[in-house]
């Protein structure tokens, strides 16, 4: 595959959650052309009005879309994906995908029929998830806690700064004392990043399901038939929104990632900016 020939692939998120949806994709898939957009000027995407969320997810896809014609995209963030899918399939002919809670895998596997789902306080209180309970989960008792702590510990160690074990532990109190509660879903992106220190925290759960290998399947059978849109390729980036006040260690991982550079997208404006110079 030449590089011409490989379909260009965004994955978008409020931070650095997406990644792992990402890897999961790049491992299936390792040579597709990706860039990655994260909208840390909003960020988090937890409690902030739908209007928002809709608006800025639009708006950044649809200017990256001007920069380097895209061939699909990831909402990787179950907290835009509950909201923004069906505008952005209204506004985009390539296809959409978007991340769901794994309700129900979760309800296949678990043994004591009481799971847990965590996610962020928008995802937890939408209609979209209540139905998704409904449909898969309804023969099992679903626990919910909506945090957006979690999301910002998550966040803050992929940035390089340490994580409070203490503080991971107080958000999952509720479920300490279940000793039945056997599968828990990471039902925001950013959880996968921070599942061991979920993991010491609920030491009874046998399973923590996130979406991340579905939707590489999912990406994997929808561009099979693709016919590549992409001319003029940029480099493979990662996109912010807002400058970063320390890099080195995200700077790290992009490229640990595969990515080449990191750049600042003004999404109000035509110019883009390098934001790895030091
Ligand atoms: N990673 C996102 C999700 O999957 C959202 C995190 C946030 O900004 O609240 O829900």
């Amino acid at each position: 595959m030449n590089i011409q020939s490989k379909p260009t692939i965004l994955f978008f998120d409020s931070g650095v959650g997406g990644f792992s949806v990402y890897r999961e994709v790049k491992q299936l898939l390792p040579d597709y052309h990706y860039l990655y957009c994260f909208d840390n000027a909003y960020f988090p995407y937890s409690e902030k009005p739908e209007e928002g969320i809709i608006e800025r997810t639009l708006k950044i896809c649809q200017r990256i879309d001007n920069l380097c014609s895209l061939d699909l995209i990831v909402i990787a963030c179950n907290t835009a994906s509950t909201v923004v899918l069906p505008v952005l399939r209204k506004h985009f002919s390539i296809p959409i995908v978007g991340t769901v809670p794994a309700i129900k895998p979760a309800a296949e596997q678990t043994q004591t029929k009481h799971i847990g789902l965590l996610a962020t306080k928008g995802t937890v209180k939408r209609q979209y998830l209540s139905d998704l309970i409904d449909k898969y989960a309804s023969f099992c008792q679903v626990e919910k806690i909506g945090s957006t702590k979690l999301v910002e510990l998550a966040e803050h160690k992929l940035h390089g700064y340490p994580i409070n074990l203490n503080e991971i532990k107080a958000e999952l109190s509720e479920w300490e004392n279940m000793p039945d509660l056997d599968a828990v879903v990471l039902g925001c992106t950013h959880f996968p990043l921070i599942k061991s220190e979920i993991q010491q925290c609920l030491p009874q759960v046998k399973y923590f399901i996130d979406s991340g290998a579905a939707i590489a399947k999912r990406v994997n059978s929808l561009l099979k038939e693709a016919k590549v849109r992409s001319k003029n390729q940029i480099n493979s980036q990662v996109f912010c929104t807002k400058p970063l006040v320390k890099k080195d260690s995200l700077l790290q991982l992009i490229h640990s990632l595969g990515f080449e550079k990191l750049s600042l997208l003004d999404i109000n404006s035509e110019i883009l900016s390098d934001s790895d110079k030091k």
